[in-house]
């Protein structure tokens, strides 16, 4: 039986038994009138001792939008999805989970609605896969909370949700620069290494991190004094050049007698534990390890005052891995692995069968869900809980830890956080990328997917591993991927260990050169992604859009790999092996056709609605800029805030009038809320065979440097005006 709140005009809460309290939703609930409801709208409910189940007929032309964290296609009808933070090292189309669980859908079709189930364990949504008419999700609990959007716009019942969980989380703005990672950066010299390379190539660069090889034995919140002799003095030299260090922070405490982050978790009983009331044991990166009890409070401060060594530093921001929490073994899957050793010995099988007997054991043991079961949290008010029935809060739990240690240690500063498991809520707080995929072409689609669908869970700031993460990658791969990249908002080229490098000198002259003009391009950028990012947050509204969220047509429903990144530009990447061009399908109005290799060379044609093949040789990367919305760019720069943005280059398609309201800040505090930024309203009128151009300036706080811009306004024939302006 549910219990029916409203919460919004939109939004009701339909409760079931007694939720575990997840901290999701940052609206204060216990205050709400409930009243008892047989029934939710739309939905089918049936239950058992230990599962709710939803079902819902769809209509043939509905489109299922949203489940975060998940693969398979931008429309999720016809597969399986599972919420149960996985760390799953191989991304293959099979997969139903991955790190991040965000049970929130977007029914679009005749009827429309949104729906978020608020519950921290299993859930399975099969959205047509076994009935591909049939939503059927599957809840394995009696104690949750379902809130229902029903709106039948896809954007407002994404502004429900972020007014229900809370608005995206601002990096700063050098976060919009671009980032260098590998894991294998093995000593300190390599580091200094890699940034002088990008400055002496003339490459620009922002940030790059030191995965756990920086660290002693893989013990967190240490440093390896070989390798990393100097770190302090690493960051502050480096800094120098405008490159920030982010390093890596796993969740598992090595147990090792001395180490002072294992003796105080164990003095203070920290760690999570078995059902005896042991610390519970489980093997990570440095060997055998416990888990910090993050559900606690106690455990949450006392971890995130372990930052201090990096914020000592100079270090802004950090990196929270392997928090689903990833498990490689523990002592009970190695003994069960002898066992069936034994087994597999003595029973009378032929060799094959032995064989396989040993290699189910061997699948078994990293990330096992009996193990998973086998550990407690002790909650605040003393009562113990089974991890398996909060598995999906621990990343969500561990990152608040670090971004509420962050708001003292760093005050006023806007870290650089991600985190690689989450959980709804993480995105006020943090991001995500997308973990460990592979140098696959076919990942470069999971990327432009995943864009999409995690910027409608707030996941503005997010991408992939630039190149892929594990494998090696070909040239073509990483140029494509690092054009790609451009549009993401979170831009790093990051590769494992044993894997071909894939810095941009690692390859020949010609991709080196191709590699710098487009970082230069993402640069060039920075003014429009940052301004357009920021009115995003503000107005509740994803940064990076399907086509299908702003234009209505039916084809648009259909196009998973053209995007809009802001409200002005439509990206077409080129995703595929040895194209020379694309098809893409330009919706509804005119576009402003720019193949962009470098900022200097901006030739521009004009397209009509329709369908078109666009050349684009290896380095050029098919964008269009909307009819009557406007492009802004600068001088590339070799890192984020290295020169002031004194100048500007407008550039759009106008058939009538085009209005853009360019905004910026100090990009490194909050000061924005206390309402320390600046507008520039652009607007451009068509006249004859001229443009009006007005520009007005709003910045009481002097946060827009800008004294020029440049315009370069096209008509409906490809003619282009240029005019120049001081302002
Ligand atoms: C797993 C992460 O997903 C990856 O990015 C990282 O390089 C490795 N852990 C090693 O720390």
């Amino acid at each position: 039986m549910f219990k029916k709140a409203q919460i919004s005009a939109q939004t009701h809460l339909y409760r079931s038994g007694e939720p575990f309290k997840t901290g999701a939703v940052i609206l204060d609930l216990s205050k709400v009138n409930f009243q008892d409801s047989p029934r939710i709208p739309y939905f089918e409910i049936e239950t058992n001792d230990k599962e709710t189940n939803l079902i819902y007929k769809m209509q043939k032309d509905d489109v299922v939008y949203g489940l975060g964290e998940t693969l398979g296609a931008l429309n999720k009808r016809g597969k399986i999805y599972q919420f149960y933070a996985t760390d799953d090292p191989l991304h293959t189309p099979d997969k139903k989970a991955l790190y991040g669980s965000h049970p929130f859908m977007i029914l679009d079709g005749e009827k429309s609605f949104g729906l978020f189930i608020d519950y921290p364990s299993e859930i399975i949504f099969d959205i047509g896969f076994t009935h591909k008419d049939y939503i059927k999700i599957t809840i394995f609990s009696k104690d949750l909370d379902i809130y229902l959007f029903e709106c039948d716009e896809k954007l407002t019942i994404i502004k429900e949700y972020f007014a229900l969980t809370g608005k995206p989380y601002i990096p700063p703005k050098w976060a919009f620069g671009f980032q260098q990672s590998r894991w294998s950066y093995f000593s300190e010299e390599e580091v200094r290494y890699v940034a002088n390379k990008y400055r002496e190539l003339d490459i620009p660069l922002d940030v790059i991190y030191t995965d756990i090889d920086y660290m002693d034995g893989y013990k967190v919140f240490t440093i390896n004094r070989e390798t990393f002799p100097n770190y302090e003095g690493m960051v502050k030299d480096l800094a120098q050049k405008g490159i920030k260090v982010i390093p890596i922070i796993d969740p598992g405490v090595k147990i090792e007698e001395g180490y002072h982050v294992y003796e105080e978790g164990k003095m203070n009983k920290y760690f999570c534990v078995d059902k005896n009331r042991e610390d519970f044991v489980a093997a990570v990166w440095p060997g055998l390890t416990h888990f910090p009890d993050f559900l606690n409070s106690d455990v949450r401060k006392w971890w995130g005052r372990q930052y201090k060594i990096f914020t000592d530093m100079g270090i802004k921001g950090v990196w929270n891995d392997m928090n689903e929490p990833s498990i490689f073994y523990t002592p009970t899957r190695v003994q069960k692995l002898f066992e069936s050793l034994e087994k597999a010995k003595v029973e009378e099988n032929e060799l094959g069968q032995k064989l396989s007997l040993i290699q189910e054991a061997i699948k078994n043991i990293p990330n096992n869900r009996e193990d998973y079961k086998s550990f407690y949290h002790k909650l605040d008010d003393g009562t113990l809980i089974n991890h398996d029935l909060v598995h999906n809060l621990y990343g969500l739990k561990m990152t608040e830890a670090a971004s509420e240690a962050l708001k003292t240690l760093l005050p006023n500063e806007r870290p650089l956080l991600l985190s690689r498991s989450s959980y709804p809520g993480l995105h006020r707080m943090a991001s995500i990328w997308m973990g460990d995929n592979m140098s696959w072409w076919e990942h470069m689609l999971v990327n432009i997917r995943l864009l999409q669908s995690l910027n409608m869970m707030g996941f503005f700031y997010t991408g992939a591993d630039i190149g892929g993460f594990g494998g090696d990658a070909s040239p073509e791969l990483v140029i494509r991927w690092m054009q790609l990249g451009v549009f993401n908002p979170f831009y790093r080229n990051h590769a494992a260990l044993n894997t071909r490098p894939q810095e941009p000198w690692q390859f020949d002259e010609e991709s080196l050169n191709i590699m710098r003009d487009t970082v230069r391009l993402r640069y060039a950028l920075l003014p429009y992604t940052y301004s357009e990012y920021m009115n995003s947050v503000k107005e509740s509204e994803p940064f990076i859009k399907p086509l299908s969220f702003v234009f209505d047509g039916k084809k648009e429903k259909d196009i998973e790999d053209q995007f809009m990144y802001g409200n002005s530009l439509m990206v077409a990447p080129v995703h595929e092996q040895n194209k020379k061009g694309r098809y893409v399908y330009l919706p509804d109005v005119k576009w402003l056709n720019w193949t962009a290799t470098k900022f200097e060379e901006r030739n521009m044609t004009v397209y009509k609605p329709g369908d078109y093949y666009i050349e684009a040789e290896l380095s050029q990367i098919p964008l269009f800029i909307k009819e009557n919305n406007l492009l802004v760019l600068t001088e590339p720069m070799n890192y984020v805030g290295e020169k002031e943005i004194t100048e500007l280059w407008i550039v759009g398609l106008v058939t009538s009038q085009a209005v853009y309201t360019y905004y910026d800040d100090d990009g490194l505090t909050y000061n924005f809320a206390k309402g320390e930024f600046g507008h520039l309203k652009i607007e451009i009128l068509k006249e004859s065979n001229d443009f009006k151009v007005q520009v007005e300036k709003e910045d009481p706080k002097n946060m827009i440097k800008v004294n020029k811009i440049h315009f370069e306004i096209y008509d409906e024939s490809g003619n282009v005006v240029k005019k120049d302006m001081i302002i």
